[in-house]
């Protein structure tokens, strides 16, 4: 699993280092692009996109344009994620956020160049149009309103008051589940995927995201801000998982939400990467 997880990371890695390497009188904005980029994540998006397609019949190289655009779009969220009106965070992926090196106003910038070439990287792609389409519409509303973007709105809005269950499950179905979904589908879409795998990956997808923001959660309080590359103990006053349940049962529900990702592969025939994708993250420290 490792050697595959390296593989996939590192076709990402040297897909991004050569991407906005223009010499403009722009240029801050580009490092500042490159910056955030190229610092160091873990790539599980682009990873799983690349999985999925695989496992879907395709070459991981067909799904490259459709991982590096999840992956801007990714970044660019946590760029502004961590702006002082938002999380107000200065670290990220080890390195001082984005906003402390370059200033709000670039930072913001930044964030907005990402989101807006990560569609330009979808349509990049060497594939049948119908599959292009259908990237750009699943990833415009992972993302968007209803995703991603929706997700934050209510979860610093959630931050003056206790939130039920089904609030924070809504909240992290959108903030961090939406764009892992989008990536795994992504993946289906760019191997020519039939329903059925897609509604498998999709099943996957939200079990993951949820295990991924639960075990993000319990880092916050027990993970180490090295490792992580982040700051810890940020989320007191949120309305996190650890909130809701305590560190104890955040674990177990880490393991059966795993345990369902899993399951929900056994269709096809070797999914053994993506199953252990799953259960290595879910014991993951950084
Ligand atoms: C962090 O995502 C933000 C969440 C959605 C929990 P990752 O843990 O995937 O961050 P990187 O990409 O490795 O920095
Ligand atoms: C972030 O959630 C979700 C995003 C859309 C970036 P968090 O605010 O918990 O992520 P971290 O802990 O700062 O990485
Ligand atoms: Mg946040
Ligand atoms: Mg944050
Ligand atoms: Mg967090």
């Amino acid at each position: 699993m490792n050697e595959k997880m390296k593989q996939y990371a590192a076709r990402m890695e040297d897909y991004l280092a050569q991407c906005f390497l223009y010499e403009e009188p722009q240029k801050k904005l580009f490092e500042a692009m490159r910056y955030s980029l190229l610092a160091g994540g873990k790539r599980i998006r682009p990873v799983l996109a690349q999985a999925f397609c695989e496992l879907c019949g395709g070459k991981a190289d067909d799904a490259l344009c459709f991982a590096a655009g999840v992956e801007m779009v990714h970044t660019y969220s946590l760029i502004h994620d961590d702006l002082p009106c938002m999380d107000n965070d200065d670290f990220r992926r080890g390195k001082p956020t984005s906003h402390r090196v370059y200033g709000e106003a670039t930072a913001i910038l930044a964030g907005d160049g990402l989101l807006t070439a990560a569609f330009g990287q979808l349509a990049k792609a060497e594939l049948p149009a119908e599959r292009i389409v259908e990237a750009v519409k699943t990833l415009s509303h992972c993302a968007g309103e209803l995703g991603m973007v929706g997700g934050q709105i209510l979860d610093m809005a959630a931050e003056e008051r206790l939130c039920t269950e089904q609030e924070v499950l809504n909240i992290q179905s959108r903030k961090t589940g939406a764009l892992i979904e989008a990536a795994c589908k992504l993946g289906v879409i760019a191997a020519g995927g039939t329903c059925a795998q897609m509604l498998a990956a999709q099943t996957y997808a939200r079990c993951l995201g949820l295990a991924f923001q639960i075990r993000d959660d319990v880092l916050d309080v027990i993970g180490d801000a090295e490792k992580l590359g982040k700051a810890t103990g940020m989320d007191e006053n949120k309305n996190t998982f650890v909130r809701l349940y305590g560190i104890e049962a955040c674990q177990s529900l880490i393991a059966q939400k795993t345990e369902e990702a899993v399951a929900a592969l056994k269709t096809f025939e070797d999914a053994s990467f993506l199953c252990e994708l799953a259960e290595s993250l879910s014991m993951r420290f950084h």
